[in-house]
């Protein structure tokens, strides 16, 4: 009776969407345990390329139930929208679809607070979904649940108790009365949708994990972006790493198995913060060449840079990764030459641990382990004895540097296009 957590060793976008929609096959339950809206899983499903951001990409996988956990911040009018997105492609979600009653809400106001601190210079560069605030409002114990608003007359108090808290930032953009009506307004529109699918969540998916059931978690966003163990404060508000899969959902410690773990064959980022392996030249102008690299979430181009081995083994470690998954391998084909990060230069002297000071973060300098690359196109390949000898060197030495097994490579959106090197699968 196993349950998986899926996450991002990197700064989110490592193809998560493809190796959860993989094990989905697997499971009987798919979760999300934090994060909201800003997340952007990318699925491809019977041809048909589907990226969702706030239910779990299992949704589009028949029979299927996903739950959105108490450790999601949920935009009410959002995820009425994606539940009927979903509908009209005759994706079935009554049933399938459950949200816990104790997950915090993001209304106008958050977005309109991010908007506001978004104008400073001080600005993370956000996806305007007003996480940040949210969860701000949720550890500051101002926030609403669902279970809450659910409730009419609760509701409204605390909604106008939250606007006039806030008026200052919302006057910025709209009459605080009128923000007011809008949000019951919309209340009034999206309940008898969202009111279906709200439970008692920890409760239910312990009774399943205890019924047998297999359980995935789908992590969001990436290690790196962990509000803890992140590039603070270029990060996201909530704990992408493994230990937030548990109080996000109420699963217990003792009932995860396996915490699989999921990193590109170079990294990128969108956002602002330091970023030591950054490449202005060969990589990022070749990724542009292709036309890749756009966030799912923000269309922002992202910024490029050489695989940091000191940030993934860092989230190995933070995550109990042991199993790694490798992701867009295809992407360095044709490369003369191949570099891996293993250590960073700070004023002078060799470092291998990830730096927590914003200081000295940004004049961290990158060490190189320069390796040739491959002139064979990875993509079509499908065992690990028929890549190129140089890819194969290439995955072997994150294997040594990082003290974990490549268990998946990825070189592609579909299914086929997918390389498998551990004959248990899932692990
Ligand atoms: P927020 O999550 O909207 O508060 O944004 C904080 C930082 O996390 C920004 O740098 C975003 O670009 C980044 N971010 C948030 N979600 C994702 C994601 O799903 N993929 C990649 N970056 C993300």
């Amino acid at each position: 009776m196993p349950a998986i957590v899926v996450v991002g060793l990197q700064w989110g976008d490592e193809g998560k969407g493809k190796i959860a929609h993989f094990l989905a096959s697997w499971a009987d339950w798919v979760l999300r345990f934090q994060g909201g809206n800003n997340a952007g899983h990318t699925v491809v499903f019977d041809g048909k390329e589907y990226v969702l951001h706030l239910i779990p990409g299992g949704i589009l996988y028949p029979g299927k139930k996903c739950l959105i956990g108490n450790g999601v911040v949920i935009d009410p009018v959002f995820l009425a929208g994606e539940m009927e997105f979903l509908e009209k492609r005759k994706i079935k979600v009554k049933g399938r679809l459950f949200v816990s009653d104790r997950a915090h809400l993001i209304f106008p106001y958050h977005r309109h607070i991010e908007a506001f601190r978004e104008a400073l210079k001080s600005r993370v560069g956000t996806t305007r979904r007003g996480i940040g605030p949210a969860y701000g409002d949720k550890f500051a114990r101002v926030g609403i649940r669902i279970c809450d608003w659910m409730d009419g007359r609760t509701f409204r108090k605390l909604l106008r108790q939250n606007v006039r808290e806030k008026e200052v930032f919302v006057r910025e953009f709209i009459n605080p009365r009128r923000l007011e009506a809008k949000i019951l307004d919309d209340r009034k529109k999206v309940l008898p949708k969202i009111r279906n699918v709200v439970t008692d969540s920890a409760a239910l998916i312990n009774r399943e994990f205890n019924s047998g059931k297999n359980i995935l978690f789908e992590g969001a966003q990436g290690t790196m972006l962990d509000c803890d163990f992140g590039t603070y404060p270029y990060v996201t508000s909530s704990n992408p790493v493994s230990g937030g899969a548990c109080v996000g959902s109420g699963l217990p410690p003792t009932k995860i198995d396996e915490v699989l773990g999921v990193a590109k064959a170079y990294v990128t980022r969108v956002g602002l913060g330091p970023f030591p392996t950054e490449i202005k030249g060969s990589l990022g102008e070749y990724l542009r060449k292709k036309g890749k690299e756009y966030g799912a979430t923000t269309g922002r181009p992202r910024r490029v840079g050489w695989l940091d081995i000191v940030a993934l083994k860092t989230a190995v470690e933070i995550n109990g990764v042991k199993f790694l998954c490798l992701t867009k391998i295809d992407v360095l084909d044709g490369l003369k030459e191949v570099k891996i990060c293993k250590a960073y230069k700070i004023k002078g002297k060799v470092i291998k641990s990830f730096p927590a000071s914003r200081r000295i973060m940004e004049t961290a300098k990158p060490v190189y382990e320069v390796l040739p690359g491959w002139n064979k196109p990875t993509r079509g390949v499908t065992s690990f004895a028929a890549l190129p000898p140089n890819a194969r060197r290439f995955v072997r030495a994150i294997e040594s540097f990082c003290e974990v097994k490549v268990v998946l490579i990825s070189m592609g959106r579909s299914r086929e296009e997918t390389i498998y090197l551990s004959e248990k699968f899932p692990p």
